[in-house]
């Protein structure tokens, strides 16, 4: 018989968004927060992702799905042996990231709301004004749908939030839903409007 080692239970952040919304940053500061409470932490950045499991894939909506679902597998294998997984995907359509909800379970979806406007008046890969000018086909945002989540656990509009408040509001849900340890009262669930 295989004695397996007791499981300590993992989660995924899944953060959604316009490009240039703000993911990838908060990924980037939460995943040494988690680090450094003593989690296993892994971060699948959408950029990343392309570059390496899901090279070859466009832009279309069934290669955006494909995309998604792949990074949703992925991050379904760690959550369950107990990796705090990080994913930073545009992830557009509501029913592929369902699909990873569903499959991966603890899964806690962020909405990185940031305006249209604000992503574009940002372009800091200078995209938007290609995909303004019409030199860039199914942009998000731009000439592609974005979906956004009905029942996001977190919204983040990077406007009007630090980048620390937002990975403070990030620990907040988690802690809100017992996978960090509570904290004190001052910043308890309740006090920062976390559901
Ligand atoms: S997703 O739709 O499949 O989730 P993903 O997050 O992996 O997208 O990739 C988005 C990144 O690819 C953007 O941040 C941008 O740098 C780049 N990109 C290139 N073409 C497009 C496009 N047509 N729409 C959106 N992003 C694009």
């Amino acid at each position: 018989m295989i004695v397996q080692p007791p499981r300590r239970r993992g989660v995924t952040v899944w953060f959604t968004g316009l490009s240039g919304a703000g993911k990838s940053t908060l990924a980037e500061a939460l995943a040494p927060r988690l680090a450094a409470l003593g989690h296993r932490v892994e971060l699948l950045d959408g950029d990343a992702v392309r570059t390496h499991l899901s090279k070859g894939l466009g832009f279309s909506r069934e290669d955006r799905d494909t995309n998604v679902r792949r990074i949703g597998w992925v991050a379904q294998l760690l959550t369950r042996n107990g990796v705090f997984v990080i994913t930073a995907a545009i992830s557009p359509y509501r029913e592929a990231r369902d699909w990873c909800r569903e499959s991966i379970r603890d899964f806690v979806e962020v909405h990185v709301s940031t305006p249209l406007e604000v992503c574009a008046a940002r372009d800091v890969k200078g995209l938007y004004q290609r995909a303004l000018a019409g030199e860039i086909p199914h942009f998000t945002g731009v000439n592609d749908p974005y979906e956004a989540p009905t029942d996001p656990a977190l919204t983040l509009d990077t406007q009007h939030l630090t980048l620390d408040e937002g990975v403070e509001r990030v620990l907040g849900v988690l802690r809100a839903r017992g996978y960090l340890p509570a904290a004190d009262e001052t910043t308890e669930a309740s006090s920062i409007g976390v559901k």
